[in-house]
Order: structure tokens, then C-alpha cells, then sequence
């Protein structure tokens, strides 16, 4: 039964390690710009592993056009839309977990 246990584990890790690198959006209104736009410099897993609201994301994304993301205002506009629907700040339950974390 122990044995099972580690097994199980050692393939999770193994999914898991495969999987690494790409990041998983979900689907949505800008997400085509947002991966035409982004991805230029860096990966979007840097991107979506934080939390923020839209105003924030407007902050971070004007950033990155000051840095030479390149957008249009609509564009841009939709990009932070994005963002902030699908990586917007977690609910207080989800919030309360991840704060345990180190
Ligand atoms: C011209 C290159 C470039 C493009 C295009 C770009 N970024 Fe960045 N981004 C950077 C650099 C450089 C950093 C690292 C900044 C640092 O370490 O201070 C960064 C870091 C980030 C971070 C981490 C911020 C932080 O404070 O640690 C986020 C989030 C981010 N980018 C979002 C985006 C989004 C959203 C887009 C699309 C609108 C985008 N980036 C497009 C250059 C770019």
C-alpha cells in the first residue's frame, strides 16, 4: 500500500513536471491579445501566477507598455479586462489558504 502511495506521487510530479512552463489561460474575451502582447519578453506563467485587481493590472500593464509592449488603447483595454476577470483577486476563502503559505 505504501509502495501505491509513492507511485501515485511520483507520477503526479512527473504530469506535473511535463506540464511545467506552459501556462494554462483560460478561455475569454482578449486572450489572443493578450498573448499577442505579452509574450514578447517574457512568459505568461511569470504573468498569471499573481492576483490583482483591475487597477492594479492597468498599473502593471502600463508598465509594460512604458517597457515596449506594444498595443493599442483597445487593445490594452482588453488585456486588463482579461486579466482582471480571469486573475483577479482571490475570495476571501482562497485568500485565507494561500496566506498559510511561506
Ligand atoms: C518589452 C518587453 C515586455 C513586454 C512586451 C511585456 N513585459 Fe512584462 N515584464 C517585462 C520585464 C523586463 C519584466 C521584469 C520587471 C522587473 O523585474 O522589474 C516584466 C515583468 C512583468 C510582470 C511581473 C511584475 C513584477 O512587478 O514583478 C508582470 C505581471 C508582467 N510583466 C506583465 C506583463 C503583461 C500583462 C504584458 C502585456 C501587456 C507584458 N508584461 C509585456 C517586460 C515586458
Amino acid at each position: 500500500m505504501r509502495r501505491f502511495v509513492w507511485i501515485a506521487i511520483l507520477v503526479a510530479a512527473a504530469l506535473q513536471a511535463q506540464q511545467g512552463g506552459q501556462a494554462t489561460l483560460p478561455d475569454g474575451p482578449g486572450k489572443a491579445v493578450f498573448e499577442k502582447a505579452c509574450t514578447g519578453c517574457h512568459g505568461l506563467e511569470n504573468v498569471v501566477r499573481v492576483r490583482m485587481t483591475k487597477e492594479r493590472w492597468g498599473t502593471v500593464v502600463d508598465d509594460m507598455v512604458s517597457r515596449g509592449a506594444s498595443a493599442t488603447d483597445a487593445e490594452i483595454d482588453q488585456i486588463i479586462a482579461y486579466l482582471a476577470a480571469n486573475f483577479g483577486p482571490p475570495k476571501p476563502k482562497q485568500l485565507a489558504k494561500e496566506s498559510r503559505k511561506p
